[in-house]
């Protein structure tokens, strides 16, 4: 027991920095933020490119809040597998629109963050009034259940 605890930490902290990290942030699956929006991101195809589902848990008129599709690219081609992605949701239930850039890491436990900023893009009436169109705002993400498959 003595002698095995170190070389079983080698062999973990070897897996986490080169095998697991790979295996990991492919943003398939279910997410949730910290403001209790969740998304499901159905499948990252082989070239990068996804589409989902987004329920927001914040929203101007609240009691009209529908899940959103979104459509987005997530950058592949990067060597230590914590990608960088960004995404579009179309809001359905008002006249907005999001954009979302991020990156997904993997923390020291070994689990997926998606670190984001976005812009929220609010229908105005005039052009005088675009000055007051656009909020931006930071969310981290993490796995809201085991990946399926
Ligand atoms: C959004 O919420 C609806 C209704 O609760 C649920 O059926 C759907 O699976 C949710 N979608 C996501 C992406 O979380
Ligand atoms: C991401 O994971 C999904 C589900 O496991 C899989 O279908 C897809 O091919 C993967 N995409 C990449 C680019 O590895
Ligand atoms: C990615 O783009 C290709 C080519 O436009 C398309 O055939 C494929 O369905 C897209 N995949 C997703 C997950 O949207
Ligand atoms: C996100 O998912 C959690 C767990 O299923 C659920 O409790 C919460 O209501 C969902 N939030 C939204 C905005 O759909
Ligand atoms: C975007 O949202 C509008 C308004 O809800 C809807 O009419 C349109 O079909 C949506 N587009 C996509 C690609 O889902
Ligand atoms: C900014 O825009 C919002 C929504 O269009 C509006 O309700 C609000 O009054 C505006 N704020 C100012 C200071 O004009």
């Amino acid at each position: 027991m003595m002698q095995g605890t170190p070389l079983l930490l080698v062999l973990s902290l070897a897996l986490g920095a080169y095998g697991i990290s790979v295996e990991k942030c492919n943003l398939t699956g279910h997410w949730k933020n910290d403001l209790g929006s969740n998304m499901t991101i159905t499948a990252v195809d082989e070239k990068g490119n996804f589409t989902g589902l987004y329920n927001t848990s914040v929203a101007d008129n609240p009691s009209k809040i529908l899940q959103s599709p979104l459509l987005g690219f997530q950058h592949l081609t990067n060597t230590n597998g914590q990608p960088t992605f960004g995404f579009t949701v179309n809001w359905t239930f008002s006249e907005a629109t999001s954009v979302f850039t991020g990156q997904c890491f993997v923390d020291e436990y070994g689990k997926e963050v998606l670190k984001t900023m976005w812009l929220f893009r609010r229908h105005q009436n005039t052009i005088q009034d675009n000055w007051n169109g656009t909020v931006v705002g930071t969310n981290e993400f993490t796995r809201l259940e085991p990946q399926m498959e």
